[in-house]
C-alpha cells in the first residue's frame, strides 16, 4: 500500500472514531505516550470554561428569566461536555439595568435567579462534580439603588458621600462634556445636593471611588463573603476604570474617545496587589481582569506573575477585529485575526496568561461574526472555529450556545432589542441625525451584545426548551433548526465535534502549553499553526473560507496523523492538502 493509501486508510478511521465522539477510542488509537502529562500547571490553565448568561440560560420556575436552579439542573449536561470551571455573569441583586451590572447588593442573590441557598446548593453540586465556579465581581460602580449611593446621595457630608465621585457644575452643565460609555453625559446631576455624580456606563451606575480606603475595605469583605462559600474564580469587570482621570479634561477626551485605547493608570496596578494580598492570598483561586481597548502590552501587568496582580486576562483584540467601535462593524481579513491573536500570543506568552474567547455575553455570536451563519456553511463554520478556539495557548471560554452554534438573532428594529449600551447610543446618534437610522441598524445588528443573549436552545419544544412561561427575550427564530436535543446523540453535530475537541485538549500538554507559530501570517484563506512542546507537535490547518484550497506543506512539517477534523475528507499527500471550504484538521507531526 502506498504511502497515501496508507494515509487515507488511517485517517477514515480516526474521523469515524471521532466522529463517533468514542474519546476513549480516539486515546487508544493515539499512542499513550502522545498524552502524557508532561507539565505541572495551575488547574485555571487547564480547565475548560464555560460562560453561563444565568438570564438566558436555563429557566426552572417557569418564570421566563434563567435561574441558578436552571443551572443546577443542567450540570450533568456541562459536564459530559467536557466543562471543568463555569463563569456566571453578575448573580447579585440588581434592578437589572444593565443585566445585572448594577449591583444593589453584593451579598444577596437577583430574586429573580434565586436565594442564597440555590447559590449554595448549585456550588455543592458542582463540587460534588469536580467543577468549579467563577463569578464576577461588579465593583467599578454599583447600581444607583445600592444602600451606599442611596446615603451618599442624601448630603455632601455623609460617610458615604465620599464612596462616589462627586463634583460641582460649570456654570450649570456638567463639570466635564465627556460621554458615558453607554451614550450621554459621563455626569448626572443630582438634585438634592446640586452635585454631578460620575459614571462610566449607564446613569444607573455611578463609579465607587477606589481612592477611599472605606470603600476598599467593603468591597473585600463582600468578595470574601463568596470566596468562603466555595467559589474559586474571579472575575474583575471594567478593571482599568477603577481610577478615574476625572480631573483633566484633556485626559478625559484620550481616555474616552472610541478609537484610542485606554491607558491604565499605575494606580490601578496598586490597587490590584492589594486586593491580591489581602484577598486572594492562600486561595487556590482563578483571577482575571476584563480589559477593553487597553493595549494587550500593558494588560500583561496585571497578568505577569512576578508581579502577584491577576492571573489572567479577557483581551479584547481578536474580538475588535471587524469592528470600528463598539456599534459599527468593519470589513475584516484573516490576517487581521491572525495578528490579533499572534500579538496577544506574544505577549501574555512572555508575561503571563489570557482568555481565549471569540465572542461573550458584550459581543455578537462567533459564528455571525468570524464563521458563516448561513444553513450551509454553519455547521462546518461552528467546528471550524471549534478548533481555533480550543488550540490556543490560553484557557479557552466557551460562550453558552457556541457549542451547538447558536447564531446571530433577527431585530427588526431598535425596540426590538434590550441592551441599555445600544440604546444609549441610539440616542446620542440617531436621534441627533448624526448617524442614519438604518445605517446604525445594519451595524447594530451584526455587532450587538443581544446576538448573544437570546434563550439558550434546548430544544425544538416551545420557547426551545428554555422556559414553560413566556421567555424574557425573543427566542431565535432557528431554534427548531439549532438545539441540544438534536445533536447529542448526531456523532457529526458541533456539539460532538466541541466533546471531541475538549477531551483532545485536556489530554495533549503542547495543545494548552505548548509553542504558537503562525506559519502563513499572510495567507488570506488558511489559518495555519503549530503547536509544540517538546516533542509533542501539531499542525492545526483551518480553511476560513468558502473556497477549495490546496494547501502546501512546509518542507520541514512531516505529517504524521490526523488527530480530528471537521470534514471526512482524506485528501492528503507528503507535500499538500486538499482542504474543503471551512475544514479544520489537526495532524500530529
Ligand atoms: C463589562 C460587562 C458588561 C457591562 C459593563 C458595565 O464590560 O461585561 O456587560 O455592561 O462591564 O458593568
Amino acid at each position: 500500500m502506498s504511502f497515501k493509501c496508507n494515509l487515507r486508510f488511517f485517517l477514515k478511521s480516526v474521523f469515524l472514531t471521532v466522529s463517533l465522539s468514542s474519546i476513549s477510542s480516539l486515546s487508544a488509537s493515539a499512542s499513550s505516550a502522545d498524552i502524557k502529562k508532561t507539565v505541572s500547571s495551575p488547574w485555571w490553565k487547564e480547565a475548560i470554561f464555560y460562560e453561563i448568561y444565568i438570564r438566558s440560560f436555563n429557566d426552572s420556575d417557569g418564570d421566563g428569566v434563567g435561574d441558578l436552579n436552571g443551572i443546577t439542573n443542567k450540570l450533568d449536561y456541562l459536564k459530559s461536555l467536557g466543562v471543568d470551571a463555569v463563569l456566571l455573569t453578575p448573580h447579585y441583586a440588581s434592578p437589572n439595568i444593565d443585566s445585572g451590572y448594577d449591583v444593589s447588593d453584593y451579598r444577596n442573590v437577583m430574586k429573580e435567579y434565586g436565594s442564597l441557598s440555590d447559590f449554595d446548593r448549585l456550588i455543592a453540586e458542582m463540587k460534588k462534580r469536580d467543577m468549579r465556579l467563577m463569578i464576577d465581581i461588579v465593583v467599578n460602580h454599583t447600581s444607583d439603588q445600592h444602600p451606599w449611593f442611596v446615603e451618599s446621595s442624601k448630603s455632601k457630608d455623609n460617610y458615604y458621600r465620599d464612596f462616589y465621585i462627586w463634583r460641582e457644575g460649570k456654570e450649570e452643565a456638567p463639570p466635564t462634556t465627556d460621554k458615558s460609555s453607554f451614550g450621554g453625559s459621563m455626569w448626572e446631576l443630582s438634585r438634592k445636593t446640586g452635585q454631578y455624580y460620575f459614571h462610566t456606563f449607564s446613569k444607573h451606575q455611578p463609579d465607587l471611588n477606589w481612592c477611599n480606603e472605606n470603600v476598599k475595605q467593603a468591597v473585600y469583605r463582600d468578595i470574601k463573603f463568596w470566596l468562603d462559600k466555595g467559589v474559586a474564580g474571579l472575575r474583575f469587570d471594567a478593571i482599568a476604570d477603577f481610577v478615574k482621570p476625572y480631573d483633566t479634561v484633556d485626559q478625559f477626551r484620550k481616555y474616552k474617545s472610541e478609537t484610542v485605547e485606554k491607558v491604565v493608570d499605575p494606580k490601578v496596578h496598586a490597587y490590584v496587589k492589594e486586593l491580591n494580598k489581602k484577598v486572594f492570598s492562600g486561595r487556590d483561586i482563578a483571577t482575571a481582569a476584563e480589559v477593553w481597548r487597553t493595549p494587550s502590552e500593558e494588560v500583561s501587568l496585571f497578568t505577569d506573575p512576578k508581579r502577584k496582580e491577576l492571573n489572567f486576562a479577557f483581551i479584547f483584540d481578536a474580538i475588535f477585529v471587524g469592528r470600528k467601535s463598539v456599534w459599527e462593524a468593519k470589513p475584516w481579513s484573516l490576517i487581521d485575526l491572525k495578528s490579533a491573536i499572534g500579538h496577544v500570543d506574544k505577549i501574555t506568552g512572555k508575561n503571563g496568561w489570557s482568555a481565549f474567547f471569540l465572542t461573550n455575553h458584550d459581543n455578537a455570536r462567533q459564528i455571525s461574526h468570524f464563521g458563516n451563519d448561513t444553513p450551509e456553511w454553519r455547521n462546518v463554520s461552528a467546528k471550524a472555529l471549534a478548533t481555533l478556539n480550543l488550540t490556543q495557548r490560553a484557557t479557552p471560554f466557551i460562550y453558552q450556545g457556541d457549542e451547538i452554534g447558536m447564531t446571530n438573532s433577527s431585530f427588526p428594529d431598535i425596540n426590538s432589542f434590550d441592551d441599555v449600551q445600544l440604546k444609549g447610543y441610539w440616542t446620542d446618534l440617531v436621534d441627533t441625525r448624526k448617524v442614519d437610522a438604518e445605517y446604525f441598524m445594519k451595524n447594530a445588528r451584526m455587532t450587538n451584545r443581544d446576538n448573544s443573549r437570546t434563550p439558550f436552545q434546548w430544544s425544538p419544544e416551545h420557547n426551545a426548551g428554555f422556559s414553560t412561561g413566556t421567555p424574557w427575550f425573543k427566542v431565535n427564530d432557528n431554534y427548531k433548526e439549532i438545539n441540544v436535543s438534536s445533536q447529542i446523540d448526531d456523532p457529526k453535530s458541533v456539539y460532538n465535534y466541541y466533546k471531541s475537541l475538549i477531551a483532545i485538549r485536556k489530554s495533549s500538554p503542547a495543545l494548552i502549553h505548548g509553542k504558537y507559530r503562525d506559519l502563513d501570517p499572510g495567507n488570506v484563506k488558511v489559518y495555519a499553526y503549530t503547536r509544540s512542546l517538546k516533542d509533542e507537535k501539531y499542525l492545526v490547518l483551518i480553511n476560513m473560507s468558502e473556497s477549495n484550497v490546496r494547501y502546501l506543506i512546509p518542507k520541514n512539517i512531516k505529517l504524521k496523523k490526523i488527530i480530528i477534523q471537521n470534514l471526512d475528507n482524506p485528501d492528503f499527500s507528503e507535500s499538500h492538502v486538499s482542504l474543503k471550504p471551512w475544514q479544520a484538521s489537526i495532524y500530529k507531526i
